[in-house]
């Protein structure tokens, strides 16, 4: 495997989590990266990143939601001597609001970025995957139980964890490891979408965490092989309660603090 390119591939380089996963990546790793992959829409941002990396950077300035974006990557793995040793999959969005008031465009394109998009990655990656490398699913703390207001998404992110915490069993017997992040709310740009008009839910507000943390500490447990990664003891303790209280009774209690 000596002559095979060692890569990190990182989607949501653009922005927030990704952003600082790929900066992250590229300061821990001297011989086990050679080359950071970085993929989002906005292609200045992509370079304004590539210039500040110190590994040879590459670029893929698509869209998730277009198929051929898969396709685009696909055929760049199979042109090179690839060994992907990371695949970081942040890229998603979500859109506090009823799901009626929802466009059919916002809720195709959620299922595709947050689900189809992240499993097709995985799917053409995991032939070039080498013993040892990483699989990062961002999913979110709305993957533990239903949450009426922002439903779409907490089922986008549910799937996210289903599908990372299955995946471990098949996988690392080949070597392959997988963590699922789950991260509370952080100050990311990803509330300019989420948050349309003034309906963020008001007690979320004090769980807000810094999103260079939620990092270091999902980059810590990938690479302990640990299977879920929640930063904070908050959004731990509401893991346990989803798992120890009825939904029900819970959203009960989130209709109240939002009053
Ligand atoms: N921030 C939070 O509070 C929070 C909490 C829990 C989980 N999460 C999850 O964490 C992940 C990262 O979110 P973030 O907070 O870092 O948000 P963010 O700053 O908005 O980043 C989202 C990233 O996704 C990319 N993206 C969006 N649509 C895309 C598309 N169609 N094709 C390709 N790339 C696309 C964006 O790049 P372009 O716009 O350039 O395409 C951007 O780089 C997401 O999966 C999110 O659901 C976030």
């Amino acid at each position: 495997m000596s002559n095979f390119k060692k890569a990190a591939i990182i989607t949501g380089a653009t922005s927030g989590f990704g952003k600082i996963f790929a900066e992250l990546i590229d300061k821990s790793f001297d011989k086990a990266v050679d080359e950071i992959w970085i993929i989002g829409r906005r292609e200045e941002k992509l370079e304004q990143l590539a210039f500040s990396l110190s590994k040879n950077v590459r670029l893929f300035p698509v869209d998730l939601t277009d198929k051929n974006s898969i396709n685009t990557i696909k055929e760049s793995l199979e042109a090179d001597r690839i060994a992907v040793r990371f695949l970081v999959n942040a890229a998603g969005f979500g859109i506090n609001t009823d799901f009626e008031e929802t466009t059919e465009t916002e809720v195709h394109d959620m299922v595709t970025l947050n689900c189809t998009a992240l499993t097709m990655l995985i799917k053409v990656c995991l032939p070039y995957m080498t013993y040892n490398s990483r699989i990062v699913n961002f999913a979110s703390v709305a993957a533990f139980m239903p949450q009426p207001g922002f439903a779409q998404y907490a089922a986008t992110k549910s799937y996210v964890l289903s599908l990372s915490r299955a995946l471990n069993p098949e996988l690392n017997k080949n070597g392959i490891f997988v963590t699922a992040v789950c991260p509370g709310p952080a100050a990311t740009e990803f509330f300019d979408i989420a948050v349309k008009d003034d309906n963020y839910p008001k007690y979320k507000k004090f769980f807000w965490a810094d999103p260079e943390k939620v990092v270091k500490k999902a980059f810590k447990d990938a690479m302990k092989k640990k299977e879920i990664s929640i930063y904070s003891p908050s959004m731990k303790c509401f893991f346990i309660l989803t798992k120890l209280i009825p939904h029900k009774f819970l959203l009960k209690i989130a209709k109240y603090l939002n009053n």
